[in-house]
């Protein structure tokens, strides 16, 4: 693999948990739970590959449609998802970092993901981005609101790249070199839209639990194969 070239910062659509499970005859609950560990697998190999950031897709604000059931089971994933592993990641100087609108989320799930982030905040390693209740239109909404405050207030004197940016779940972090979505389909579903602006996209087939090692190094050759131009010639 040509490790000389490496994204800066990498997102991650994990879909086809749910498929994955059914094909199998398992319900779509176990598919998220196998999910999980295609995630703790990926931030392994982020840190073997020397990524600085991924930004993993873990509950959009569409997500909220699935059945009551199924929510719960994603939540309930994720606060075991830190009971369990939070040490390892903090020994790991693992930097954790939410985006998403935190309103809606259980409040304890809330407490956990605060801790983790506080706990966190002066890692050094991988920057682990989750996106939790996250949605690339509602947070360029609630940008635009925040800066029409700034407007009003004379805070600044009018709305330009760098000021949308800094009202961004994600800043100060850069913008989305490879974005990689599993399961078969070729669309962004409203994942970090404004960042993913000149990213590269490595759609594959494979089911988001089956997606590993082999994969992984595929979309990182893949990537550094690109001409990147960004809109240059
Ligand atoms: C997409 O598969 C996956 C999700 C909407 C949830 C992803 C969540 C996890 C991997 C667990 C979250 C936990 C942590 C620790 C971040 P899908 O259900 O849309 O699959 P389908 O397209 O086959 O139905």
């Amino acid at each position: 693999m040509n490790m000389k070239i490496i994204p800066k910062h990498t997102a991650v659509i994990m879909d086809g948990n749910g498929r994955w499970a059914t094909k199998s005859g398992m319900s779509r609950v176990k598919g998220h739970k196998q999910g999980v560990y295609a995630l703790l697998e990926l931030i392994d190999l982020a840190i073997e590959f020397n990524l600085p950031c991924v930004s993993l897709y873990a509950f959009s604000t569409e997500n909220w449609k699935r059945p009551e059931k199924e929510v719960k089971a994603i939540f309930f994933l994720l606060t075991e998802f830190f009971n369990t592993y939070l040490k390892s990641i903090l020994d790991k100087d693992i930097r954790i970092l939410h985006s998403g609108d935190k309103r809606q989320i259980y409040p304890d799930v809330v407490k956990k993901i605060n801790k983790a982030v506080e706990l966190s905040e002066t890692n050094r390693g991988l920057t682990v981005n989750l996106c939790i209740d996250y949605g690339g239109k509602s947070e360029l909404v609630r940008a635009f609101n925040r800066l029409f405050c700034k407007l009003q207030k004379q805070e600044i004197q009018e709305i330009n790249e760098q000021e949308i940016e800094k009202e961004l779940y994600t800043y100060p972090l850069p913008p989305v070199d490879l974005l990689i979505r599993t399961g078969g389909e070729k669309r962004l579903s409203n994942f970090l839209l404004w960042q993913s602006a000149y990213a590269e996209l490595y759609f594959t087939d494979t089911f988001w639990p089956d997606f590993g090692k082999d994969e992984f190094i595929n979309a990182l050759d893949w990537f550094a194969h690109r001409q990147r131009r960004f809109g240059s010639v």
